[in-house]
């Protein structure tokens, strides 16, 4: 079909009747053959063969083939000839199997065909800047900027529907079992998720400022105190933070908080919910209770937090082989004193790659930069043949400890050896997680249309911040201690185990929650511990802690981004195949070019002037 250019068409009268749909265009089948109906929709390709014009006709259910035939009716024949992709059309006519071997095995209704007996043209459509069809070649940007284009293909109205239900479920799902969605504010104050606050300047209090809520922890928390017992609700999220792949400035989620609760309790809950979503999308049993990693045990084994389980690659922990070797790039990293007070120091850490051996020099090398690119300093291989390491480094392992690193390991002949070692083992594992998911990736090794869940418990519940030199929220600042260790608040706070639990599917993190605070002793004690100034922690979050004063039950839940689990269903890799009108990663809207600069007169209703950023001269 070659396009051309639409001619100007003058629109003739209709009314509402003539676009009445008595069936939609993907539904037709054998069985309503000699049927009248009437279908409206946009014409996606079209091919005129002198007496016959031949329309496909697209609507969110798909594709059915429409034939107008000049010896039937000549007036919808003519009318037929000028239309063009992406016409508004409405046809009626009767339902009739296609000829023999003209059945289109492609099409859910290519066994039937339409013979129109009349036609609408309901609306004349220019050029477009691409056809839903052709999505797949054009660039994202331009899909984008034309979503309402982009939005009419199947895989975006696929997602929609998808988001539609599994958003459904979860809401039937936990009004089934006695919670109550209740809403609450946008324009609030600052809530402490780690990322910056979208800010919304007030015109009634000048120089004051909202904040977008980064999630409505706070909220749901001040409603268990105020009795409510059982809340979710599905909310959006404002995070000003950088954007990846799966993450955007603002998302769904799915929270949840529930008074008097345990750990088991809530994990138990949202497992449900996730498995009544998995059955009503894609009819599958995910069969709950999922596995249960302790964070210590995915950061030894996948060097992650959030780790894919769907493949092997486990790591291996050699500092204590390394230590006695002459390699000095490893001793060095071992001597050097811990960079995190109170945890361990450099490591040494490899992985095996079985039948990696066969990877020549240039994939090799490759390794280095890519490692480079995470915060790594190199990566050193070894192919094991006969027993023995091969590789630039192996002559700095003597031939005892060539067969203990190999026997440790669990490494074969024809395998290869990948080792990593730093003085910040956050380091060590940044980029062998980096290295087991790309390697994975490459050499087919995870198994597709799996989804493999695990939860972790048992996180720390403070980071170190190396740039601030104080210790900050590994969750957020109203995670509870695991109660055995509350005294170490005092003594030994990166010792600290949370009550804080994430669920992670096929290696992303899909939900987060825990067990709060709700005893104000120990939430000030911890604010103290953060490095909160009293009057900090009062300016703040003053309303919470007056709240926890006045009678707070037990209180914990946990928050599930909606986006995320959307894409891990649909097998997306990206987080904007999945929302209608996303953002890029500059987090604009090309559709609708926001951000964008505002007239002066808001501006000075506002009692704001915006400063220049560096670089532009206006
Ligand atoms: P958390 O910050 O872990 O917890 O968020 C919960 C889940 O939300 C998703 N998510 C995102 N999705 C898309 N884009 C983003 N920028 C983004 N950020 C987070 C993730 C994550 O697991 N208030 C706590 C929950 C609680 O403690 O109950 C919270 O928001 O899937």
């Amino acid at each position: 079909m070659t396009e051309q250019p639409a001619s100007p068409v003058e629109l003739a009268h209709y009314d509402e009747s003539a676009y009445q749909r008595t069936h939609r265009c993907g539904e037709l089948r054998i069985g309503d053959v000699a049927k009248t109906v009437t279908l409206a929709g946009w014409v996606e390709s079209w091919r005129d063969h002198g007496q016959l014009v031949f329309i496909d006709l697209r609507d969110h259910t798909g594709l059915v083939q429409i034939v107008f035939d000049s010896s039937k009716n000549a007036a919808a024949h003519d009318l037929a000839r000028d239309l063009r992709s992406e016409d508004v059309i409405a046809a009626s006519g009767l339902v009739r199997a296609r000829g023999q071997g003209l059945t289109n095995p492609k099409l859910a209704t290519g066994e039937i065909e339409v013979v129109a007996a009349s036609l609408t043209l309901l609306n004349k459509a220019v050029n477009p800047p691409f056809f839903p069809g052709d999505a797949e070649q054009v660039g994202e940007e331009r899909r984008l900027t034309y979503r309402y284009i982009d939005l009419r293909r199947p895989a975006m109205q696929r997602a929609l529907r998808v988001r539609h239900t599994a958003i459904k479920a979860i809401r039937d799902y936990f009004d089934a079992h006695g919670f109550l969605e209740v809403e609450t504010p946008f324009l609030t104050k600052s809530t402490p998720e780690g990322a910056r606050d979208f800010l919304v300047p007030s015109r009634v209090n000048l120089g004051s400022f909202y904040a977008l809520p980064q999630s409505p922890q706070i909220f749901k928390q001040i409603l268990m105190i105020g009795g409510c017992d059982a809340y979710f609700q599905i909310v959006r999220c404002f995070r000003d933070e950088d954007l990846r792949a799966n993450r955007q400035p603002e998302f769904t989620q799915l929270d949840v908080e529930m008074a008097f609760p345990s750990m088991k309790r809530v994990m138990t809950l949202l497992e449900g919910a996730v498995a009544e979503v998995f059955k009503r999308v894609h009819g599958l049993d995910v069969k709950p209770p999922f596995q249960v990693l302790t964070y210590d045990e995915c950061m030894a084994k996948y060097g992650a937090d959030a780790p894919d389980i769907r493949f092997g690659l486990e790591m291996c922990d050699v500092s204590d082989i390394a230590g006695r070797s002459d390699f000095n790039g490893f001793k060095s990293v071992l001597a050097a004193p811990p960079r995190v007070p109170g945890r361990p120091g450099g490591q040494v850490k490899g992985l095996v790659l079985p039948g990696g051996a066969d990877m020549t020099r240039k994939q090799l090398d490759d390794l280095t930069p890519f490692v480079q690119g995470i915060g790594g300093k190199g990566v050193v291989w070894f192919k094991v043949k006969e027993g023995k390491l091969e590789s630039q480094q192996a002559k700095f392992f003597n031939p005892a400890l060539q067969a203990e690193l190999i026997a440790a390991m669990g490494a074969a002949n024809g395998d290869l050896i990948l080792v990593i070692g730093d003085a910040d083992r956050r380091i060590v594992n940044k980029c062998l997680d980096a290295l087991r998911r790309s390697l994975a990736r490459q050499r087919n090794l995870i198994p597709q249309d799996v989804f493999r869940f695990c939860w972790v418990v048992d996180f720390p519940l403070l980071d170190w911040d190396d740039e601030e030199r104080r210790w900050v929220a590994c969750h957020h600042p109203f995670t509870g201690p695991k109660d055995e260790d509350v005294d170490k608040l005092k003594t030994d706070p990166g010792a600290i185990k949370a009550k804080a639990y994430d669920l992670v599917l096929n290696g992303q993190e899909i939900a987060g929650g825990s067990i709060r605070n709700h005893r104000m002793d120990i939430q000030a004690r911890l604010f103290r511990t953060l490095g909160f100034a009293e009057e900090d922690a009062k300016r703040r979050f003053g309303f919470l802690l007056d709240a926890l004063k006045s009678g707070a039950p037990p209180h914990g839940g946990v928050a599930m981004g909606i986006d995320r689990l959307i894409m891990l269903l649909l097998g997306t890799d990206s987080i904007r195949d999945v929302i209608a009108f996303p953002k890029t990663q500059q987090a604009v809207d090309l559709m609708s070019q926001a951000p964008s600069p505002v007239d002066d007169k808001q501006l000075r209703e506002l009692g704001i002037a915006v400063i220049a950023p560096p670089g532009k001269k206006d």
